[in-house]
Order: C-alpha cells, then sequence, then structure tokens
C-alpha cells in the first residue's frame, strides 16, 4: 500500500483511525508493517505490500488457489475479449471518468475489474476474503489509484457513508448469509452514492435443472489443490466430446454445461481452443468447489433493495444471473 491510502481504512472492530508501525517502505509502498489503532491497541499486518484483515484460512481458500493460477485467464488484456470491461460498463453504466470519486470493489477476486474501475480515474479501493488479493496485487496494485487489501465484507474496514459507489460482482451467493452481505454494502455508500450488485439467480432452469447443486455436497470443502487437479482431469477427459457437443447449433453448449463442463465457446465466439479449455479449467472448478452457493430469485433481491431504503432500483435478469443498480437516498443518514 501507499502511504497516502492510510486515510481510507479504519480499524474494523472500532471504526477508528489507523496509524502505522514498524513499516518497512520499498520503491514508495509499504511491503511489511503494522497497522495500529492506537485507543484499543488493535493490530494488523501488511504483509507483501498488502493490509491483512483477515488471516488466509476461511471459507474461501479455494477461491485464493483458483484465482492465484487463473490471475489473467478473464483479463480482457490477455483473453482479446472484452468481456470484462462490458461487463463493468454494462452492470455499473458508471460514467467512463469519474476522477475525484471513490469505487469500492467487494470480492475482487484475480482484480479483472479492478483495472477497469481504476481506468475511470477514480481513487478505488479493493478488497477480498482470500489471499486472491496477491493475484489482484501483481496487475493493479501498482497503480497509484489503487488500494488493494485482504478483509471481509461482514468486517469492513472503512469509514461509514464514504464511498461513492460500490460494486460487488460474483460474491453474494458465495457467502454465508447473501441478504446480510448485501445490507452490509450499503454501510459504506455515501448519501447520493451508486451501487451494482449481482447474484446467480434462483429458478427452475438455472437452479433445480442445474446439476452443479447435486454434485456439489460431494465437492464443495474439499481440498482445494485436490479438487482442482481432478477437475482438470475431468476436464480433459471430456474435452474431445465437448468439442463435438459443442457443434450442436444453438444448445451444444449448454449441454456441456449440464456435463460440468464449463463451455464458453457462446460468449467467447472464435476463441482458440486453448482458451477455452483454460475457461473450462477455472469456471468447471469455480462452479465445484464453493463452500456456499446461495442463489436468489428477482423477488427477493429486489426486496433487499427496498428493504434497504435504496432508490431508484434497477433489478433485472443479467448477465451473471440477476443484476441490481440502485442509489442510496440523499436524505438517508
Ligand atoms: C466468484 S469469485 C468473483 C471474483 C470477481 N468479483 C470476479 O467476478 O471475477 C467470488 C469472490 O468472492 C470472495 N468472497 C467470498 N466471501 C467473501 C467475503 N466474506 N468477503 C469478501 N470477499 C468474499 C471470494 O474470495 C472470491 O474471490
Amino acid at each position: 500500500m501507499k502511504p497516502k491510502h492510510l486515510e481510507l481504512l479504519r480499524c474494523p472492530k472500532t471504526g477508528s483511525k489507523l496509524q502505522f508501525k514498524n513499516t518497512n517502505i520499498v520503491g514508495g509502498r509499504i511491503r511489511n508493517g503494522i497497522l495500529i489503532e492506537p485507543s484499543s491497541g488493535n493490530e494488523y499486518p501488511i504483509i507483501n505490500f498488502i493490509p491483512r484483515f483477515v488471516s488466509d484460512e476461511n471459507y474461501a481458500s479455494n477461491f485464493g488457489l483458483e484465482w492465484n493460477i487463473h490471475g489473467q485467464t478473464q483479463y480482457d488484456e490477455y483473453s482479446r475479449f472484452s468481456v470484462s470491461r462490458d461487463r463493468f460498463q454494462n452492470e455499473t453504466k458508471w460514467a467512463k471518468d469519474l476522477s475525484g470519486q471513490t469505487i469500492l470493489e467487494v470480492g475482487c477476486g484475480s482484480g479483472r475489474f479492478t483495472t477497469h474501475a481504476a481506468e475511470t480515474r477514480a481513487t478505488v479501493v479493493s478488497f477480498d476474503f482470500s489471499n486472491a488479493v496477491d493475484a489482484n496485487y501483481k496487475s493493479n496494485g501498482k497503480k497509484d489509484n489503487v488500494l488493494i487489501l485482504q478483509a471481509s465484507i461482514f468486517e469492513m474496514p472503512f469509514e461509514e457513508n464514504y464511498f461513492d459507489k460500490v460494486y460487488c460482482f460474483g460474491v453474494l451467493q458465495h457467502t454465508p448469509n447473501p441478504k446480510q452481505a448485501f445490507l452490509s454494502l450499503i454501510k459504506n455508500l455515501r448519501p447520493g452514492g451508486k451501487i451494482a450488485t449481482d447474484i446467480y439467480i434462483k429458478n427452475i432452469a438455472r437452479w433445480l435443472l442445474n446439476p452443479k447443486y447435486y454434485v456439489r455436497p460431494f465437492t464443495r470443502g474439499k481440498n482445494p489443490e485436490e479438487l482442482y487437479n481432478f477437475t482438470c482431469k475431468y476436464v480433459s477427459l471430456m474435452w474431445p466430446l465437448a468439442r463435438v457437443i459443442r457443434k450442436i447449433p444453438k444448445v451444444g453448449y449448454v449441454i456441456n454445461w449440464r456435463l460440468l463442463i464449463a463451455d464458453y465457446s457462446n460468449s467467447l465466439p472464435n476463441a482458440d481452443d486453448a482458451t477455452l479449455k483454460e475457461w473450462a479449467f477455472l469456471d468447471t472448478f469455480d462452479m465445484l468447489s464453493p463452500m456456499y452457493d446461495y442463489p436468489q430469485t428477482v423477488t427477493s433481491f429486489k426486496r433487499w433493495h427496498e428493504e434497504a431504503g435504496l432508490s431508484e432500483i434497477d433489478v433485472h435478469i443479467g448477465y451473471n444471473g440477476v443484476e441490481g443498480r440502485a442509489m442510496k437516498p440523499e436524505c438517508s443518514i
């Protein structure tokens, strides 16, 4: 982290400001040290340039493994498809230039959206529960307008009512309590600020008929390395068949998903075989490994927005299931 970013952080337990202790600065960035809240004595380490408010030993360690192996896979610069930029812009619908504003990204994974948030020239604070933050740091950590940290959505180290914008993509369903996770995001948004989130959809086609929900009880919570190796072997074994099946017009790729092979041939048209296979390794593991996967109906996700007292609510079926955009009313403190 850079020293100037200290002002963005607060002790997650007391809400008070933090100070540096025993820092080791390399190239203008704090490589190691401690953040201390003087009145309570609460301390949080900075390890490898990243403030850590939680340890790696938690339910999201599968995501840490996934994003450190696939740190670049879904970056547009690497894949040459404009998938992450398009999703960031289409889901947020925020202006392209947000200079002078602050954006909070919750559950950053590899940081493929951090890149596009940083392009708006806003100050971007990005965190994840897992050590995926190390992968994000490699890609975005040196940028002057980016602060990356490891923390939990349930105990965030920020001032309340602070951020101009908050987004959280692909995360809520993977927490033990998606509604509480969603509501906690609102606390950090300033009155008049905008929020964009999504959550997997719960309906017959995408839930009851989705075989992952029948297989996951046997795969979630397994040792991530072992499950990742197993997933790669399964995908490699099935790949020749998947190549044939995807040629069936319109439904081929859907059949592959039903066979538990993440097939992106529809969303990455003309992608080469190696790219499709890399995405299949990543997303098949992503289907099978999470400890929690709680999809929601459009109605319940909309109700959460209403219960949170948000305005300009726009909840609809979108790229990753159900998408929601809204504003925190000006008079909401
Ligand atoms: C499917 S990944 C999505 C990552 C990224 N947003 C993307 O779409 O590429 C879900 C992420 O949510 C994170 N996550 C799960 N529980 C969390 C929590 N309590 N606080 C913060 N992040 C959490 C996981 O570690 C994981 O990186």
